[in-house]
């Protein structure tokens, strides 16, 4: 705060003033809190109807500040789940000279610096199965050894819990930053809350430090009696593509937008569905987009701004797209991970079907990507080019030579434990890389984010060469975006025509 006042400078007076100041601030914020909990303390004593007030908010008078905040669940947790996870501080020793001259010198840690666990879900994933992912600090997984722990507890009277091992898996390849993404799996040695007695599921977090152990127990999943329908784990799937987005942020283009979402709808059929998730980049022109194929149940959008608090790697992407992956793991035969920028291709008759089909050995593929210039359009076109979309104008290819380019992927999702964004390490079964013939994807890098006309390079000739980069026409996507338009005309009418860059 001081820092904020005078701009780092040394004003001695000043800071003393403002630490003052603060300090009559903080009795006063003090006090309130002191109340505020006697309060709370009070209210739970009084008989617990249909609570308006949760358990929950108590807990943040009952635990000590560092402790992370709760999960949602808005039921009651039993008592013992209420214990303090963080004890008091050991108390304090004095450095110490020992017999032979030396000073031994002692260390004080105080509070905790990252969360140790920040859940984003929690799922099932058969009789005794489930996946828990979230944020965990990244030193603590990467220099530590923190381990994991979860337990059954049923809703049924007289049954004891029963206990798994937590299989943790860092998915994110080292990407993370002050927290690393947290796949747990944990697998009961035997049903769990299968003839409908609910119950709850607890994860125990521990740092493992050697002297002070903390344990988090967390309450992951909670199943009402009867709401557990095993028939999921072995029907056929509602849809045959889901397509799983990563995070999306920053000034997006609502007519790019309007183009990828129509493109893949007509391309992955009606048993499509897409879940994209918002960390800040669906402003109201690009809702207004996507509101029509809302309306008709192809788009889940996920508002997850609130992850932007927990520094991970771009806005979370890794996180998101496991907790994508496992929420929607029984409700799709194949799963695709790619950007808004980019949009799938399979060659003339082929369908993505056909493809798919031709490939159902593997649990895995990875996708080839074709780069495409974002500002080179033909001359011809530029004096309508405003008028154009942009897979129609956008039609020369980087065909420079012996580049390692990224690539993207689809699987079976029924047999992944945890993703990645270019491709899954933690998957059962095989992978295949070699689609080229049958599937690849454009990518228009840089366009989604620009809300400007990308048409900057006008040229006449086929072949060209920017920056040291040779391109060369391809009309591929161009001679497709007469039929995706009629497309969305057809599906959604005109209300989307006046949709701007
Ligand atoms: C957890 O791991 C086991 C063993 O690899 C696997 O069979 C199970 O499907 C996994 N569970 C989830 C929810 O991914
Ligand atoms: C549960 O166990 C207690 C004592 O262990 C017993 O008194 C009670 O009747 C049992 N309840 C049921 C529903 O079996
Ligand atoms: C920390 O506590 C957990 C849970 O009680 C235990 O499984 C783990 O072995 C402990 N680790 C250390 C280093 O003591
Ligand atoms: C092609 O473009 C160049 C420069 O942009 C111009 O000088 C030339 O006249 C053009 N040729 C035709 C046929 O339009």
């Amino acid at each position: 705060m001081a820092k904020d006042k005078d701009g780092g400078g040394g004003d001695k007076k000043l800071f003393v003033g403002l630490v003052w100041n603060c300090a009559a601030e903080l009795k006063l914020l003090l006090t309130a809190l002191v109340v505020l909990c006697a309060i709370a303390t009070f209210i739970q004593f009084l008989p617990a109807r249909s609570s308006s007030y949760s358990i929950s908010d108590l807990r943040f008078c009952l635990t000590s500040f560092p402790t992370p905040p709760p999960p949602p669940p808005s039921y009651l947790p039993s008592p013992s789940l209420l214990l303090l996870s963080t004890p008091p501080p050991t108390q304090q020793r004095d450095d110490e000279v020992l017999p032979n001259g030396v000073i031994k010198r002692t260390f004080h840690p105080y509070g905790a610096a990252a969360y140790n666990f920040i859940q984003m879900g929690a799922y099932r994933g058969g009789l005794n199965t489930f996946a828990i992912i979230g944020l965990s600090s990244k030193p603590l997984h990467y220099f530590a050894s923190p381990t994991y722990r979860c337990e059954w507890r049923s809703h049924r009277p007289n049954t004891t819990a029963v206990t798994a091992a937590g299989n943790k898996m860092l998915t994110d390849w080292g990407y993370g930053r002050v927290y690393t993404v947290v796949v747990v799996n944990c697998t009961f040695s035997e049903p769990v809350g299968a003839q409908g007695s609910g119950g709850t599921l607890v994860l125990e977090a521990s740092t493992g430090d050697r002297d002070r152990n903390l344990t988090d127990r967390i309450q992951a999943l909670e199943e009402p009696p009867g709401s557990l329908d095993t028939s999921v784990y072995d029907s056929p799937p509602k849809y045959d593509f889901l397509y799983c987005g990563s995070s999306l942020y920053g000034n997006l283009s609502p007519q790019r937008m309007r183009e990828w979402i129509a493109y893949h709808v007509r391309f992955f059929g009606p048993k499509s569905h897409f879940v994209i998730h918002d960390a800040g980049g669906i402003h109201p022109d690009v809702l207004e987009v996507l509101k029509p194929w809302m309306e008709l149940g192809f788009v889940t959008l996920q508002d997850i701004r609130e992850q932007e608090r927990f520094d991970g790697y771009y806005h979370n992407q890794f996180l998101v797209v496991n907790d994508c992956l496992h929420r929607y793991k029984f409700m799709a035969k194949w799963i695709f991970f790619f950007d808004v920028d980019e949009f799938m291709y399979v060659p003339p008759k082929n369908t993505i079907k056909s493809v798919v089909e031709s490939l159902s050995e593997y649990t895995q593929f990875t996708i080839e990507q074709m780069p495409m210039s974002n500002k080179i359009c033909l001359s011809s076109d530029a004096r309508y080019a405003y008028r154009k979309w942009g897979i129609e104008k956008l039609i020369f290819k980087d065909v420079k030579k012996g580049i390692r380019r990224d690539r993207k992927y689809a699987i079976q999702p029924r047999n992944v434990l945890a993703n990645g964004v270019h491709m899954s390490q933690h998957i059962v079964g095989k992978t295949t890389h070699k689609t080229e013939q049958r599937i690849k994807y454009f990518h228009f890098h840089g366009t989604i984010a620009d809300r400007s006309e990308p048409c900057r390079v006008l040229v006449n000739t086929s072949k060209t060469t920017l920056e040291d980069t040779p391109y060369v026409m391809d009309t591929t996507l161009r001679s497709i975006a007469g039929n995706v338009k009629k497309f969305e005309i057809k599906t959604i009418g005109h209300r989307l025509q006046k949709t701007r860059q």
